[in-house]
């Protein structure tokens, strides 16, 4: 049986006790790739950062809220995938310090420093081995050009291109880019349905 790990949703960089930084990923790209993937027999582990979403049937939920949790998880998870699909909206930047509680205001202008969280799909990229990666790219300006070249430094087999409009919508532009320079252009397309051709991709053990 193929087993196939999947990230999903937005991560957390917590500031204090209380407030973060995110994004508006709503999960529900890396849901349906993880539902369809289950539904075409593979195992499936799901690693999530925070979304209210049902898990699909036949799915393991990680649950995860940071990029440095979701670091572990994808590491720990790794050794025993065949086939890795990176969905997830990963904070690049985390503050450099977490507060404990609750802080309290104080001057007219607070400046956060932030550092840059560690790039999970390449790290896995550079260990990549026999299996088979598959990262996302949002882009705005040259969007082809740079998704190839995102596909390229991080050693993926195909890379999935859309933009941030793509962000919580139901049904999105999407092109698949392969490493052999296949181009898969899909227009208006449901997340599952696209889910269902990024699982294709995925050979048969
Ligand atoms: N990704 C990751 N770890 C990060 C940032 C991104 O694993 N710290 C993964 C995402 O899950 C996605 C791919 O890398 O599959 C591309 O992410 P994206 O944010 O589009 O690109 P970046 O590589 O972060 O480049 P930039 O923000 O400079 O466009």
């Amino acid at each position: 049986m193929t087993q196939v790990l999947v990230t999903a949703g937005p991560t957390r960089e917590h500031i204090d006790d209380v407030r973060f930084i995110s994004n508006a990923s709503s999960g529900r790209m890396g849901y349906a790739v993880a539902r369809a993937a289950a539904a075409a027999g593979h195992r499936v582990v799901l690693i999530s950062g925070p979304v209210e979403r049902t898990v699909p049937p036949g799915v393991k939920l990680v649950p995860v809220t940071s990029a440095i949790d979701m670091r572990k998880a994808v590491r720990d998870a790794f050794p025993r995938s065949d086939c890795v699909i990176m969905t997830a909206a990963v904070s690049d930047y985390r503050p450099a310090r977490r507060t404990r509680g609750k802080m309290k205001k104080g001057p007219a202008k607070l400046t956060l420093d932030l550092v840059r969280n560690p790039d999970i799909l390449a790290e896995i990229g550079r260990r990549k081995g026999c299996r088979l990666l598959i990262g996302f790219a949002l882009e705005t300006a040259d969007a082809e050009k740079n998704a190839r070249a995102k596909l390229d430094a991080k050693n993926l087999d195909y890379i999935v291109l859309n933009s941030p409009a793509a962000m919580g919508a139901v049904r999105i532009d999407a092109v698949i880019l392969g490493r052999d320079g296949s181009r898969i252009g899909m227009r208006n397309v449901g997340k599952l349905r696209l889910a269902r051709r990024i699982v294709a991709l995925i050979p048969a053990k």
